[in-house]
């Protein structure tokens, strides 16, 4: 066998996988204008038109009944399950010759700490539009399509697994309209793909954008490079350390996860972790990060937590640093607001960047990210992290699970039928 020529089966395995990536590649970018990452300008335009529809759908006053899980009130502080209703709604299926629909089903969903700041009567300026009362609560989704009017079986057909931000009712009818793929951002998956469609929520999905680009993009981390990463178990921060081990950082990851979840993550290339837990004050985790660093300061920062985590990090930033800031969960069910210690000055003499972002602007570079992650994930080097709670009726329970401390690893995703 020649060093310098493939064996068959080599040169065989290598072009399988080219065949997956490119299947895959042509499938998540089959919609034109198609990203699955909230765009904020479609999310305020198509709002309305979403809640409308389904709501239509629901008084139908049909014989069958599905589940819904609606706004029942805005939390106050902590998010807690009676901020829901779980109800029964009539559906009726349309007819096949009238109108252009699919009817689909909810197999899974995501909840995202991004909802949080949606439960509240107005939200901050720039951002998504706030949830309504009495309404479904939407969010990422695959469902299977059970059946489709005449006019649309042509592109969507009984049994088609879809990717699309769909509104929280088990059964449901979705109008085909011209723009049906923009506003609910469809993504068609084929089940033939070794890929689990549940990754089109996370590694492959909006989280795994945010990592991409947030992490790459921002802190332009090189070789050898002390990178940090807060909420590290998490769906964004477990990609940011996998893709930062990747181009050749040293990472340490700050997590309150469990001793098993801390395995997972070293075991995905994290070189350290800190949990958080054990050093509840700035100076105490300041002292704990710089005893983790091989150069006892960190040259970029990806934020995920806001609050002290944010503040000791900071203080151990080495000149030049880069501070990547993604989100700030720690302060999501905060009343008032918090105090930190300021460093105006800090940031003055070691000359650091730190930049804010919302994935929304990068939806036209949705492709980029998603090709060098589909990329990585098939040939081993990504591991896709996920936790799955079963039921559609404990996405409550999930969502609150984001931020009650309660011990996850990676996207957390519910399995909607048991
Ligand atoms: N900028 C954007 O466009 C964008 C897009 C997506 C997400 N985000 C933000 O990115 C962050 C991570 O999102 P994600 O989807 O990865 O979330 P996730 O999967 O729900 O993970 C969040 C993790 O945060 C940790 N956490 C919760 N409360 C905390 C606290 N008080 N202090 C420290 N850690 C806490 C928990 O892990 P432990 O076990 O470590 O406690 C939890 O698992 C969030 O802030 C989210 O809002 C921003």
């Amino acid at each position: 066998m020649s060093l310098h020529h493939p064996s068959p089966s080599v040169d065989n395995n290598a072009s399988r996988m080219q065949r997956r990536l490119n299947t895959l590649y042509s499938h998540l970018v089959m919609a034109s204008n198609f990203s699955p990452i909230n765009d904020l300008g479609m999310m305020k335009n198509y709002h309305d038109e979403i809640i409308v529809e389904n709501n239509k759908t629901n008084a139908a006053g049909g014989k069958e009944k599905t589940t819904s899980i609606l706004m029942n009130k805005f939390p106050k502080g902590m998010i807690e399950e009676s901020d829901f209703k779980i109800v029964q709604v009539d559906f009726e299926q349309p007819l096949a010759s009238e109108g252009d629909w699919i009817v689909i089903k909810l197999l899974q969903l995501s909840v995202d700490p991004y909802m949080r700041a949606r439960m509240a009567p107005k939200t901050p300026k720039g951002y998504f539009p706030a949830f309504k009362l009495n309404e479904p609560l939407h969010g990422g989704c695959i469902a299977k399509v059970l059946s489709s009017s005449t006019s649309v079986q042509h592109r969507y057909k009984q049994g088609d697994l879809l990717f699309g931000y769909f509104n929280w009712q088990l059964v449901q009818k979705v109008t085909v309209g011209a723009k049906f793929e923009t506003i609910y951002q469809i993504v068609k998956i084929d089940p033939k793909l070794k890929v689990p469609s549940s990754n089109y929520l996370g590694i492959l999905g909006m989280p795994g954008v945010t990592a991409y680009h947030g992490f790459l993009d921002i802190c332009q981390p090189k070789k050898g490079e002390v990178v940090v990463v807060s909420a590290a178990s998490g769906a964004v921060g477990s990609i940011v350390g996998q893709i930062a081990k990747l181009k050749g950082c040293f990472v340490i990851g700050i997590s309150g996860g469990s001793e098993e979840a801390m395995k997972e993550l070293k075991s995905a290339g994290f070189d350290s972790l800190i949990n958080y837990k054990d050093y509840p004050s700035t100076s105490t985790l300041k002292t704990a990060i710089e005893k983790a660093s091989p150069s006892k300061e960190v040259d970029c920062y990806f934020d995920n937590v806001g609050g002290y985590i944010l503040d000791a990090v900071t203080l151990c930033m080495a000149k030049y640093g880069r501070m990547s800031l993604c989100g700030a969960i720690s302060q999501y069910n905060d009343t008032g607001a918090e105090m930190g210690p300021r460093m105006n000055s800090l940031y003055v003499v070691r000359e650091l960047k730190v930049q804010g972002f919302l994935i929304s602007s990068y939806q036209k570079r949705y492709q980029e990210a998603v090709q060098q992650l589909a990329q990585w994930t098939l040939e081993g080097k990504l591991k896709a992290l996920e936790t799955k709670v079963k039921g559609f009726e404990n996405t409550p329970k999930a969502i609150i699970r984001l931020f009650s401390g309660e011990q996850k690893l990676g996207k957390m995703i519910v399995d909607c039928v048991e």
